[in-house]
């Protein structure tokens, strides 16, 4: 049964969904020193890829180009990060949303360029990944890395994750991995 004509509508006015924005909050004006240096943080492009997956082993110290595919550059660029000094490429964070848990994000890759280390920049890459989730309504973050990797654990502690684990076989037969998290 429709209204008649002149009849007030008296149907609540359906709410619109919330808005989110289409292109997120710029980061290029964010700023950190480590190092010495001026460090400029901005959000990933499709095309960083080629520049990153250069340079992931020789920042590793270990083939790391197999955890890097560029989907995650095609796809995720969004909530992923670079950090640029004078040098060049100084540091880098590939993150996400969780598609299938809408409070959850996850950091898959960070890497801070060696000579660029221990002065702050992989804490300041992780908080403006932290300013992405919240502004996504992500309430938690997680990361995973291998049990032998104590720098990403002393890392992770250091800025508030809960660590778990030796998880065993968390990614398969023999493969344990730690697992962190953290509210954000
Ligand atoms: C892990 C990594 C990104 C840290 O970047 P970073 O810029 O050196 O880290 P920060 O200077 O911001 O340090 C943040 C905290 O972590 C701690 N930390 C960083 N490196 C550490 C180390 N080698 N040993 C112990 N603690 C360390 C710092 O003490 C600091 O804590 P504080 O702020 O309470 O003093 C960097 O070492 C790196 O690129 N490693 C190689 C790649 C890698 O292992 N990535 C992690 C995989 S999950």
């Amino acid at each position: 049964m429709g209204n008649s004509p002149g009849t007030p509508n008296t149907s609540p006015t359906p709410r619109p969904p919330p808005r989110r924005p289409a292109v997120p909050p710029p980061l290029d004006r964010q700023e950190s020193r480590g190092g010495g240096y001026a460090h400029r943080i901005r959000r990933a492009r499709p095309d960083d890829y080629d520049n990153l997956i250069g340079i992931v082993d020789n920042w590793w110290g270990r083939a790391a180009v197999h955890n890097l595919p560029r989907m995650f550059l095609d796809h995720f660029h969004r909530t992923s990060l670079l950090a640029c000094d004078d040098a060049g490429i100084s540091g880098f964070l590939v993150g996400f949303g969780s598609p299938s848990d809408p409070y959850t994000a996850h950091i898959h890759f960070v890497a801070v360029r060696p000579d660029a280390r221990k002065s702050g920049l992989g804490r300041t890459l992780y908080e403006a990944f932290f300013t992405i989730a919240r502004s996504d309504n992500r309430t938690r973050v997680t990361a995973i890395t291998s049990p032998t990797n104590y720098t990403s654990i002393d890392f992770h502690r250091s800025l508030g994750f809960t660590v778990t684990g030796p998880i065993p076989n968390y990614n398969g037969p023999g493969r344990s991995l730690i697992t962190f998290t953290r509210p954000v």
